[in-house]
């Protein structure tokens, strides 16, 4: 099982993502790497995947560790046309495009958290970091990070409880390379159908769907500051409606949910 740029490449047959690949054995962070390649003008669709970060990183700034040659680290440009204000759309689009993928190789089923988590078994095995460059040069351009546990047998002990892999979920071994294709075509088959109808709705309506928290009693921690309340919905900006425990209703763009058991 092979996994490189040109085992991706074969019979991927997509028009936009992917029809240009780098790949690293080894990269300090898939993102900063997409992020030059964007500013040189490649197009969009370009993919950069690694086997191995040694500096990844996830929201907030925290750190993205995942050990070699097991899981599935991609950055991918877009430079799209919808507007600044609604580019958090796109990381709801790649978390229902890799869902959907997902779905489609394993028999489980993949739940969505807010803001652009997923989950399997209420435990996360995808995290999905969005980073937009507004540049007179090069034009717009939104970094899309995916990192997915795939192989990985073990977790440090701190985040056992929280964190999985489709191996330990499914106790099966993953061909990446499959797993990569089927992401690139759901993703463009979505942004494609997303640029030419401006359908922000059917998006976040797709995401909703497998989301299970709206009607629950969730914490959110938010800029320092914890919020306990009910999520009640998602706007079409991807922001999360939540109402307070003085039925003040809030509206959050970013944050850490944790659900209430
Ligand atoms: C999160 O859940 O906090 C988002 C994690 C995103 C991790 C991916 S792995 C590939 C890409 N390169 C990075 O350094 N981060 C993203």
């Amino acid at each position: 099982m092979e996994f490189s740029d040109k085992t991706i490449s074969q019979n991927l047959n997509t028009e936009i993502f992917g029809r240009k690949i780098f790949f690293f054995k080894s990269i300090k962070s898939t993102m900063d790497y997409a992020k030059k390649l964007a500013e040189k003008d490649e197009p969009e669709g370009t993919v950069v995947i690694a086997d191995y970060q040694s500096h990844g990183r996830g929201r907030f700034g925290r750190i993205w560790k995942a050990e070699p040659e097991k899981n599935i680290l991609m950055s991918v440009i877009l430079r799209p046309t919808i507007p600044i204000e609604k580019f958090g759309i796109l990381s709801i689009l790649t978390s229902v495009s890799v869902a959907e993928a997902i779905e489609k190789n394993t028999d489980v089923k993949v739940t969505t958290k807010w803001p652009n988590d997923l989950l399997i078994n209420g435990k996360k095995f995808c995290g999905i970091l969005l980073e937009a460059s507004i540049t007179v040069e090069s034009g717009d351009f939104v970094i899309i990070g995916i990192g997915i546990n795939v192989n990985q047998e073990n977790f440090p002990k701190e985040i056992q409880d929280y964190a999985t892999s489709l191996y330990l979920e499914t106790g099966k071994i993953f061909d990446r390379t499959i797993l990569v294709q089927d992401i690139l075509r759901s993703l463009e088959k979505n942004y494609i159908r997303l640029s030419n109808s401006q359908d922000f709705k059917s998006v976040i309506d797709s995401w909703k769907k497998r989301c299970d928290m709206f009607g629950k009693k969730i914490m959110v921690i938010h800029g320092g500051k914890t919020i306990i309340g009910k999520a009640i919905d998602v706007d079409e900006k991807g922001f999360l409606l939540l109402e307070d425990e003085n039925s003040k209703l809030l509206s959050l763009s970013a944050g850490d949910v944790t659900i209430a058991k």
